[in-house]
């Protein structure tokens, strides 16, 4: 069983989906939830499921924290679903290449520091694209950098707004991240 953490820093309803995804599977197991922010449903749904939720500031001493916890838990992979903080050295250094982000945009356009939620779609919207998706890729050490995994793609309509936008967007991300994540770690399967 492969056991995975996700880290999110927002509503996390990507990890909430793949939290109930994987809760059949025989192959991968959520173990832990970290969020840089309190989260209270987060913390009851993952106390309902037996899953450790953790909560702390995102500072040094924390960070450490955070690895040892990881490690103390057997984490094979991380998965970062809406985190918006930049991952560490000693991170990139424990979990080589296992380690996974979706962003809400085409990458390499509408990516980088400040390119979350809102800010993407806006920018999006106002470069009149004619299409935008997600992108769900490997995490180095600069933000939206590592390679590309998989992307879905969406159409954008004349009277388009960012907020319609973002709810394909989402709704993309509720529809593929789960098995795109699945295809990595186990592709004996797919
Ligand atoms: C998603 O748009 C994801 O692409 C981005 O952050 C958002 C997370 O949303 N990285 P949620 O917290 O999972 O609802």
């Amino acid at each position: 069983m492969l056991k995975i953490a996700i880290f999110i820093s927002g509503e996390g309803s990507n990890a909430v989906k793949m939290l109930d995804n994987y809760s059949k599977s025989n192959a991968i197991e959520v173990a832990l939830i970290y969020s840089s922010r309190p989260n209270k449903h987060l913390k009851a749904l993952c106390k309902q499921l037996g899953v450790v939720f953790h909560y702390s500031l995102w500072n040094e001493n924390e960070k450490i924290n955070l690895l040892e916890l990881c490690k103390k838990l057997s984490i094979d992979w991380v998965i970062l679903a809406g985190f918006l903080k930049l991952i560490p050295e000693s991170f990139l250094t424990h979990f080589p290449n296992k380690m996974i982000n979706i962003h809400p945009a085409l990458l390499p356009k509408f990516g980088g520091k400040g390119m979350y939620g809102m800010h993407v779609h806006n920018a999006v919207i106002h470069a009149k694209e004619v299409e935008s998706g997600i992108t769900i890729h490997y995490v180095n050490g600069s933000y939206d950098e590592g390679q590309i995994i998989a992307q879905f793609k969406v159409a954008i309509s004349e009277e388009e707004t960012p907020e319609t936008l973002a709810v394909k967007i989402r709704a993309l991300e509720h529809k593929h991240f789960s098995d795109s994540v699945a295809k990595v770690l186990i592709p004996s399967r797919h």
